[in-house]
């Protein structure tokens, strides 16, 4: 019999790859899984993770987008990852960089796992360290991304940070992603974002989820008129 988390799964995202789909539904289904650094499956935290209305829209949106080189901030079971790589499958040099200091440690390497377990066929490249020096890194090495998710530390002042470099990230007209919109501290940096800098919201569907920004073009800021 097919589970629950399967067909909401295939429900949500008609067009999953068949093994991102099994990933998935193991995933959803609350199972625990394994990691590279344990032995024996371990019992997933469910608050560590993005729903699968939230995965499917940031599909969707690198998929509207045609993103072919992705970036996130913060990997843990490596849910969001499972979805942005289904997102990249069509893209024959398609990057995704998921950055993580404790994805061994505290998370023992199951979003690891699970991205082995989808064949995905591009390059997907794991950072341990800390967003600032990996994002710094990336920044000195002339890196560029069409979509960034950021999903690490969910302070303000980090929040904060994390996007001043990612924004440096940013091909123009990508798309930055700041979830958890319901949290005080992300409110205030989407707030402060949006009066300050040169982002315009998009329309989405998971308002109290997501906060999704897109560099406005140069051509667009003559036409905009930006909140003082
Ligand atoms: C909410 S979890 C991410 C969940 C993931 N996006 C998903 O939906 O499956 C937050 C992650 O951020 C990581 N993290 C915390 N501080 C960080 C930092 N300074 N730099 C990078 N990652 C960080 C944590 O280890 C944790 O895995």
């Amino acid at each position: 019999m097919e589970s629950s988390s399967r067909i909401r799964l295939q429900t949500l995202a008609p067009s999953l790859d068949q093994n991102t789909l099994n990933a998935l539904a193991d995933m959803y289904d609350g199972k625990a899984l394994l990691g590279t650094m344990s032995e024996n499956p371990i019992t997933l935290d469910k608050g560590t993770r993005i729903s699968p209305e939230q995965g499917a829209m940031l599909r969707q949106l690198m998929t509207d987008n045609s993103v072919a080189r992705s970036l996130e901030v913060g990997f843990a079971y490596g849910f969001s990852t499972v979805w942005m790589l289904d997102a990249l499958r069509k893209h024959s040099d398609a990057v995704h960089i998921a950055i993580d200091p404790f994805e061994k440690s505290r998370w023992k390497g199951i979003g690891l796992k699970q991205v082995d377990k989808i064949s995905f066929k591009g390059d997907f490249r794991w950072v341990e360290d800390f967003s600032i020096h990996a994002l710094s890194d990336l920044i000195r090495q002339s890196e560029k991304f069409d979509f960034i998710y950021i999903d690490g530390n969910h302070r303000f002042d980090d929040v904060i940070v994390d996007f001043y470099l990612c924004d440096k990230l940013a091909h123009p007209k990508a798309l930055v992603i700041l979830d958890d919109l319901w949290m005080p501290s992300i409110r205030s940096a989407s707030n402060f974002i949006i009066n300050n800098r040169n982002y315009e919201v998009e329309a989405q569907p998971i308002s109290t989820c997501l906060y999704c920004g897109r560099l406005k073009t140069m051509s667009a800021i003559g036409n905009i008129s930006k909140a003082s």
